[in-house]
């Protein structure tokens, strides 16, 4: 690999990695299987590793996930939560007891071996034997207080049992059970919501709600397995802790094995698979911990894990069963993909009927063939994915899957033109054919799907189905027709067969009326994520949404325009340079002139940085600039703003004025006499402020109400303005 290749992938996998790990940590909804994702990381820092001349102190492979959201109040921790480092075989294991053999100059190591618990990671801390506080772990040093949420965890115990030191930070994770997630589906699926995807990201989103009640109508759990600060000091050893855990009267890990050696580590991390799949909570692995304290601290850690501790990581569950057919899925963007058809087969506690094939360069990289039999996998999350063919195996008469033919050149939907454009696929970028026909019924039902996801405008109620149906009715063309179908219509629509009707019922079509008519108030942002607008995804939605108005405003973007201009002046600059290799001047004439050309261009350039692209993210670049205006300018993209137009639809950009709150900090403590700690949360952000969970000489202002604490105390020592609501609604001007 050249230094060229290398930086230019570390890049690649810089952006690739940041992007999984929002999705994971911060949205609770990834793309990829864990093992795709530390893949990826690891590839990252192996080359980190080989090309230290990139190294970067902001990577991601040097820092823990971060999970935090907005609308929590931020929380340090005392002592910092880490994370672990991941093995998949025992070479690796055995290296990791290598290491501590060197690094403590003993071989005589005792370990713990326990369940690896996949949920989203919490410190409790407790005062005096008292629950106080719950934070997530954040970007490691501080999180999200989710105090209100997890206080409506049943079976945490608000008071430790029997002696307790003065102040205790205990980790561990919040889980929901396989049950619990399977009532929550089927209640979602009568009411023709969207399903969750799977427990441990169900789980990590509610408790990311902002509202408790919600998060009290689902039942959550937890484990407890780690100290963070703890004074005095309570326990020598991790086998000591999981004794005091449960002498707490806190939930612990159903079995965790105690050992001498990494051949016995081995053995249990061996017994643990066996074991796992009866635990309460999923598991992914086993966790290997230095069992004593001392020995714990000697080790000592890295900026984002303990030297002491390391993770095994389980092969996720795969199947073997025949691969009957493969049919085509038409996408929101027309992309035509293969779906492997499958002879149902048992996996993970479902039956697995079909699985994505990605498309159709994997199908012929992997080597499969109709009728084959496959293997597949079910990482966790996701779809379940082929994993492999078995050419030793292979049945007489199992054909090659070429999809051109197989759709007979056309869309198999709408009959219309297919066309070959290049995909991002994930991995890379790839081949794959496309239906060109933006009528098409397929992508009609996957934008108005795609429309009320909750990622979207959050139009509950209209699952796949319905969508499906309004459109083969022709009741919806574009999304926003929704808005022109009547409570009647809906009420009455059939999903079912004339001999086996099914309909969507007054209760189903009342709660969608309502949820459509909220969304009219959704930002800018929101309503253009919505629409599908051509290479606009979720984070450059938001950063168009903060930087115009309306969308009449998008459609003829001044600054959009100007990305176009830079562009253009980047790429004349390049190609006409008065030194240019690849296309020299002609004569000494030409030279001079390209010279003065390029200072021109310069002064542009500096202009254009300085003036309307200020602060602009490479998020938004020539092509979503030039999709972003082409789109609104073609037939279709005009048709849906007079749409928007005819129904009143008008959604507001975030465009962030400065307010009368632009750098300051607030600190709330106490309650306040008439707004709730919410309200005041959302005037302060509204006008510009921030808003802290702690007080430093940073602070501008602590917010006081009745039976303030601690904060109140901190401010005045501090000398920091104490206020109360009277005084801060004046402030922010009424
Ligand atoms: S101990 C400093 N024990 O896995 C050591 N972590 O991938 C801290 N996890 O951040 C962790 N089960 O959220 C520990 N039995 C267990 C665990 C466990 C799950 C989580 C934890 C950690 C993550 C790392």
């Amino acid at each position: 690999m050249t230094l060229a290749e290398a930086k230019k992938r570390i890049a690649d996998l810089r952006q690739q990695v940041a992007h999984h790990a929002e999705l994971y940590y911060r949205q609770a909804r990834p793309e990829i299987s864990d093992r795709e994702y530390d893949q990826l990381e690891r590839e990252l820092a192996d080359l980190e590793q080989q090309f230290p001349q990139f190294a970067d102190a902001d990577s991601q492979t040097r820092k823990v996930g971060d999970d935090r959201v907005q609308g929590f109040k931020e929380v340090a921790h005392r002592q910092k939560m880490l994370s672990l480092d991941n093995t998949y075989n025992e070479e690796e294991l055995r290296a990791f007891h290598a290491r501590l053999i060197k690094l403590l100059e003993t071989d005589d190591l005792r370990y713990t071996v326990e369940p690896k618990i996949d949920g989203l990671a919490v410190s409790l801390t407790y005062e005096n034997g008292e629950f106080v506080r719950a934070v997530t772990r954040g970007k490691g040093d501080k999180g999200d207080d989710v105090t209100a949420n997890v206080a409506t965890i049943g079976m945490l115990p608000r008071r430790l049992r029997g002696p307790a030191p003065r102040i205790v930070e205990i980790r561990g994770e919040i889980y929901m059970t396989q049950a619990e997630f399977e009532r929550l589906n089927a209640e979602r699926a009568a009411a023709g919501e969207e399903l969750y995807a799977n427990p441990r990201n169900t789980a990590a989103g509610t408790i990311k709600q902002i509202d408790p009640t919600e998060v009290a109508k689902r039942k959550l759990s937890i484990v407890l397995y780690s100290l963070g600060y703890c004074e005095p000091a309570v326990v020598r050893s991790q086998t000591e802790l999981q004794e005091q855990i449960r002498a707490w009267g806190l939930p612990a890990v159903e079995k965790y094995w105690a050992v001498r050696g990494i051949d016995e580590a081995w053995a249990a991390i061996g017994e643990l698979d066996q074991l796992r799949r009866t635990f309460a909570y999923g598991t992914d692995g086993a966790v290997v911990k230095l069992n004593d304290v001392e020995q714990q601290r000697a080790a000592g850690a890295t900026d984002k894990s303990p030297r002491w501790a390391i993770a095994y990581k389980y092969k996720p569950d795969s199947a073997r069963t025949r691969l009957k057919a493969i049919t085509i899925q038409v996408g929101k963007t027309g992309i035509l993909s293969p779906v492997a058809e499958l002879e149902p087969v048992h996996l993970s506690l479902s039956t697995i009927a079909r699985a994505t094939l990605h498309n159709e360069e994997e199908i012929r990289r992997k080597d499969i063939r109709i009728g084959d039999l496959v293997e597949i996998e079910r990482a966790g999350e996701v779809i379940p994915a082929v994993l492999r063919s078995f050419p030793e195996e292979r049945p007489a008469g199992a054909r090659e899957f070429d999809l051109f033919a197989a759709v007979g050149g056309k869309c198999p939907v709408c009959a219309g033109r297919i066309a070959r454009v290049e995909v991002d696929t994930g991995s890379g970028v790839g081949a794959a054919w496309k239906c060109q026909n933006y009528d098409c019924r397929a992508q009609r039902a996957g934008r108005l799907g795609f429309f009320c996801s909750r990622r979207a405008l959050a139009i509950d109620g209209l699952g796949e189905t319905v969508a499906a149906k309004l459109v083969e009715l022709e009741l919806v063309k574009d999304p926003p027709d929704l808005y022109d179908v009547t409570l009647e219509t809906l009420a009455t629509l059939n999903l079912g067969t004339t001999e086996e009707p099914r309909v969507f019922g007054e209760k189903n079509a009342t709660k969608l009326v309502a949820a459509r008519e909220a969304a009219r108030a959704l930002p800018l942002e929101k309503w253009l994520y919505a629409l599908s607008v051509p290479d606009v995804g979720e984070s450059t939605a938001r950063e168009l949404g903060r930087r115009h108005r309306t969308f009449a405003e998008l459609a003829d973007s001044a600054l959009l325009k100007a990305v176009l201009e830079k562009a253009a002046l980047e790429e004349e600059r390049e190609r006409d340079g008065p030194a240019s290799k690849k296309n020299p001047p002609k004569d000494e004439a030409e030279k001079e002139r390209r010279k003065t050309r390029r200072v021109a261009i310069d002064g542009e350039l500096k202009a254009l940085g300085s003036g309307i692209l200020l602060g602009v993210p490479s998020d938004i670049g020539p092509a979503v600039a030039a999709s972003t205006l082409e789109f609104f300018a073609s037939a279709p993209g005009k048709r849906l703003l007079a749409k928007l137009a005819r129904l009143g639809i008008d959604p507001q950009g975030t465009v962030q004025a400065a307010g009368v709150f632009t750098g300051k900090t607030f600190v709330l403590t106490g309650t306040l006499p008439t707004l709730k700690r919410e309200e005041a949360e959302q005037k302060i952000l509204a006008a510009g402020g921030k808003v802290s969970g702690s007080v430093s000489k940073k602070t501008s202002y602590v917010l006081a109400g009745a039976e303030a604490g601690s904060k109140l105390e901190k401010a005045r020592e501090l000398g920091v303005s104490v206020i109360e609501e009277a005084e801060f609604l004046r402030m922010a001007g009424g």
